[in-house]
């Protein structure tokens, strides 16, 4: 199989999108922090049906990351990432290194005020003006026309794409679907975490969301009373605990009080050392 193909520096993946765009190519990039999984490799995948040229980033972004939380102990495995990566036949890896993507005197970060400051950005501040700034500056380096995202990270796609309207940003944002284990837990490179009970307990996220499901299917429609059936179900598992349940319109991300159209549900529990997330569309009356 031919060698992955792939590059570190900075101006030298802009001479290579600029030769690739003067050839007519189109360009997709899958943004990642790398220890791919079946989540990453299915947005590989679409990529190849929007465009010629297939680029993976992989940058573990230390600005995304809070003096507290896990930026050294993230799992990195490069060497895996790039058989995987063989195996797809990407077309070109992207590998920078922090000193270059953030060289001594950085100062410009992207801050997308409101729609990063639930959920998430209401527990870990900083946290989307870190992934708004990298994803710009990937932009700006990669020069995508398509770039694709998974929805397990909602709130991290809605401040993208309100980034790219607001600063006109000509990159077309392709959402995917969440990739979830067989039974249902959604995969994240925060899984390796998990040992074998933790890893049981995390399924209680799926199953919080199915009953939400549930009820709104049965006509509930009070979103108190469904985010009291999702920390019940969550506070039956001791291993787990919850950060956040919260029901807000799927565009902005406000709060709402009752259901009455497609309602995003998004969920954060600790299960051991590792922070999950999960979320589902409630009241969407397409399957
Ligand atoms: O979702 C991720 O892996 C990251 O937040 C991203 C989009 C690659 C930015 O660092």
């Amino acid at each position: 199989m031919a060698a992955l193909p792939s590059i570190r520096g900075i101006r030298e993946m802009q001479a290579w999108s600029d030769h690739a765009r003067r050839e007519g190519k189109r360009i997709v990039l899958v943004p990642t922090m790398g220890f791919l999984h079946e989540g990453h490799l299915s947005l590989v995948r679409e990529a190849g049906k929007h465009g010629d040229c297939r680029v993976v980033s992989i940058f573990a972004n230390p600005a995304q990351f809070a003096p507290s939380e896990d930026f050294d102990s993230y799992p990195r495995d490069l060497e895996r990432d790039v058989r995987l990566l063989t195996e797809e036949r990407v077309d070109l890896l992207f590998n920078p290194a922090a000193e270059d993507i953030y060289p001594a005197g950085y100062q410009t970060y992207v801050d997308v005020e409101e729609v990063s400051r639930p959920l998430c950005g209401a527990h870990r501040p900083g946290h989307f003006r870190g992934v708004a700034t990298v994803v710009l500056k990937l932009f700006n380096i990669v020069r995508p026309h398509v770039a694709l995202f998974g929805l397990k990270d909602y709130q991290q796609v809605r401040v993208i794409r309100r980034m790219t309207e607001d600063l006109n940003v000509d990159v077309d944002i392709i959402e995917c679907p969440t990739v979830r284990e067989p039974d249902g837990v959604a995969m994240s490179s925060r899984n390796r975490y998990l040992g074998p009970a933790e890893r049981e307990a995390a399924r209680c996220l799926q199953s919080a969301l199915g009953k939400a499901e549930a009820l709104v299917r049965g006509g509930e429609t009070a979103a108190r009373r469904i985010r009291e059936v999702v920390v019940d179900e969550i506070s039956r598992q001791p291993l787990a605990r919850l950060e956040y349940a919260d029901l807000c319109d799927p565009r902005e991300l406000h709060p709402v009080e009752e259901v009455d159209g497609p309602t995003l549900l998004a969920l954060c529990a600790w299960v051991g050392n590792a922070r999950l997330i999960d979320n589902r569309i409630l009241g969407d009356d397409e399957p």
